[in-house]
């Protein structure tokens, strides 16, 4: 009875059961999670779902086949320096060695023996999913396997997002992710993310040259990105206006920032206990899992413990080796916390976070206040909107030393300002019509239902930016002005004199 009860229930979620694949062709943990999380959610309702990442599964889990892309986690610890080095320059340092990086992950995953063996295999999918970071010719498969594309923008509603579907993004009022201006920006703000916009569009047409040699590399009779872009049914962006300034969505891009969270579940026995019985509170510190600790100089290690060492709250630190040197008693250290449990847990008083998005949405779910410190990338603009959400404190890489740090404890610990407005700022996050995780299923099984979705998209992504801006009805007009004032003076001349010579 229970049984069929059950079969029953799963046959009314899932209408319409659909072959899914996931492509996750670069090793960035945080971009990871968000497929697999979408994935895992969409076999729970009953879809058959394939993933093919460098991250398989340690347990397997119904419904959901993995497909092993060895090579890309290999090639990206190798790189790991970059984000030190990242962390020292502006806007534009490091673009490059993320484009070289994606570029090497895009290759590894088209002469991969294992996507060869999967087109071979004639197996057939509704709808694939992929990872959208500066990858165009991955779209090449929606080609492949004749499904449409859904990319999941990890980084939230970005350039890259705007630019596959033609939201609009006017640098007036928004500022580019790499940068950390407020959406009220000065003139020189402005002109700076004026110049950075026209910059990063140069930098996304010869990258998407370069994908197109790529794809020319390893198929025959290619199409062209332009028209690749066509295989793009809709974004799922992981934005929300609770951590984004307000701004436009065409249809076919949808915020599901905050789709990853799951509930706090109970912490392992000792961390539990440790936690419950810490009177004064505890303080979580992670720089996530791309930037880690122990590449931090050895000399800010010790600044950041003497720092520790003042405050009454017990200290977990994400810390990837066995050893770190004067640990004082109140600090705990472990390669691994489970953070979202930890963010949850009633007596977590601040996050110390690089802010990446992922652990900045963490922190907002649960309400915990922010000490930040940006590493590289969008970290440097997530935290100054926190800052200006009124939950989190902002220190530099290059200003973290025993005061700078004490200071900043001092003021977050003991200030209850940033613990009301994360709780207020995290109400917004969760006032929604629908949970986000509901929401980004119902996008996806919209697309499957309706085959792509043509309806969704709008025009203005497929003209050209000269028409898209009105450039040409512009000139048009003012040539027609300039020709009518022109010929109108003239007249008037002749007439003046005509007139002149009558007289005379
Ligand atoms: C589920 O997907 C796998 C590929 O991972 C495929 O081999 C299998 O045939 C699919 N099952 C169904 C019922 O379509
Ligand atoms: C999903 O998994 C369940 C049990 O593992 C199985 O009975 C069902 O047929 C699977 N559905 C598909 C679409 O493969
Ligand atoms: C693609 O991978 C195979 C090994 O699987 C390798 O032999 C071949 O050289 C690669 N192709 C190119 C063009 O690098």
């Amino acid at each position: 009875m229970m049984s069929k009860l059950f079969l029953f229930v799963v046959f009314i979620n899932c209408g319409h059961c659909a072959n899914i694949l996931g492509l996750y062709f670069h090793a960035g943990k945080s971009h990871h999670i968000l497929g697999e999380m979408l994935l895992k959610e969409l076999a729970t309702r009953g879809h058959n779902v394939t993933m093919a990442s460098p991250f398989p599964l340690k347990e397997p889990f119904p419904n959901y086949t993995d497909i092993h892309l060895t090579g890309i986690l290999e090639d990206q610890l190798a790189r790991e320096s970059m984000f030190m080095k990242m962390n020292k320059g502006h806007a534009l340092v490091g673009v490059n060695d993320v484009l070289e990086l994606t570029r090497a992950q895009t290759e590894l995953t088209l002469n991969h023996t294992e996507m060869g063996k999967l087109l071979k295999s004639g197996t057939k999918f509704d709808v694939i999913i992929i990872d959208w970071f500066m990858n165009g010719a991955i779209l090449l498969y929606g080609t492949l396997f004749n499904a449409p594309i859904i990319p999941i923008a990890s980084h939230g509603t970005t350039h890259l997002a705007n630019s596959i579907v033609g939201n609009p993004s006017p640098p007036s009022y928004i500022p580019n992710t790499m940068l950390p201006f407020p959406s009220n920006m000065t003139f020189f703000q402005r002109m700076v993310n004026g110049l950075v916009t026209i910059a990063y569009n140069v930098m996304g047409h010869s990258n998407a040259q370069y994908h197109q040699a790529l794809l020319e590399k390893y198929f025959k009779n290619v199409p062209s990105l332009d028209e690749l872009k066509n295989n793009v049914a809709l974004v799922l962006s992981n934005g929300h206006y609770s951590f984004e300034s307000a701004r436009p969505f065409v249809p076919n891009i949808i915020p599901v920032g905050g789709f990853h969270v799951q509930k706090a579940q109970k912490l392992p026995q000792d961390l539990q206990e440790y936690m419950d019985e810490a009177k004064h509170g505890v303080v979580y510190f992670s720089l996530g899992s791309n930037m880690k600790s122990v590449l931090l100089p050895k000399e800010k290690q010790q600044e950041i413990l003497k720092a520790f060492a003042k405050i009454p709250h017990k200290v977990l630190w994400k810390w990837e080796d066995d050893k770190l040197e004067n640990k004082p008693d109140n600090v705990m250290i472990r390669k691994w916390f489970p953070q979202n449990d930890i963010l949850g847990h009633p007596n977590l008083k601040l996050f110390i976070t690089h802010g990446g998005l992922l652990s900045t949405i963490e922190a907002l779910h649960h309400g915990v206040p922010v000490l930040g410190i940006p590493i590289f990338g969008d970290q440097k603009a997530n935290i100054p909107n926190a800052v200006s959400s009124g939950y989190a404190i902002q220190l530099e890489l290059a200003d973290l030393d025993e005061t700078t740090l004490g200071k900043a404890l001092d003021e977050i610990l003991n200030n209850g300002k940033y613990h009301e407005n994360a709780k207020k700022r995290s109400q917004l996050l969760h006032d929604r019509p629908m949970s986000p995780m509901d929401t980004a299923v119902f996008w996806v099984e919209h697309v499957i239902r309706h085959k792509g979705a043509p309806h969704l998209r709008n025009l203005g992504n497929y003209l050209p930016w000269y028409q898209y801006l009105m450039l040409d009805v512009a000139l048009f007009l003012v040539t027609i002005v300039t020709i009518v004032g022109f010929v109108f003076t003239k007249i008037c001349c002749f007439i003046c004199r005509k007139k002149k010579e009558k007289k005379e």
